[in-house]
């Protein structure tokens, strides 16, 4: 699956940015994620009144996927009103990293345009478990080490 597949995961997330929440912003966002079972989850902006409350689209593909049993990913597209293409937030860098820097990222507009990059080119030097300490890792004060 890895390099194909993503027309299908762009045109997906542009159908998802259609049930944006952004009345505040009235910036709509898409997402959709390919999980490595082969399913797509959708994702888009939900604001709230309290600004900082807003999801954006990549944490809600991602959140309803790791929901549906989901662990591992491979490509993510993100679609938005351009230009410029508009790439992944930092807080859903540091939320996708989670379950691996590995993965394809491609940056869509509404007239075609697409740009393709991945997770950790995007985003290095990220902290993750690995940051945590070697104790905690082991399964020591409350790190579990596994999958959650
Ligand atoms: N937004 C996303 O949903 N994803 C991004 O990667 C960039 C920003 C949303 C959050 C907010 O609802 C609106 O775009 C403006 O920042």
């Amino acid at each position: 699956m890895k390099g194909t597949g993503e027309k299908e995961l762009i045109a997906r997330a542009t159908a998802a940015r259609e049930m944006a929440y952004a009345p505040y912003s009235v910036f709509r966002v898409g997402a959709a994620l390919r999980a490595e079972s082969g399913k797509i989850y959708e994702g888009c902006n939900v604001e709230n009144a309290s600004y900082g409350a807003t999801i954006c689209a990549e944490r809600v593909a991602a959140v309803k996927a790791v929901a549906a049993g989901e662990r591992r990913f491979l490509a993510l597209a993100v679609v938005a009103e351009g230009p410029p293409l508009v790439p992944p937030c930092g807080i859903g860098r540091q939320f996708l990293t989670e379950f691996g820097p590995d993965l394809e990222v491609y940056l869509a507009d509404l007239e075609g345009h697409i740009e393709r990059t991945d997770l950790a080119a995007l985003f290095p030097a990220a902290f993750t478990r690995q940051s945590l300490s070697a104790k905690k890792a082991r399964g020591e004060e409350g790190f579990s080490g596994r999958d959650g």
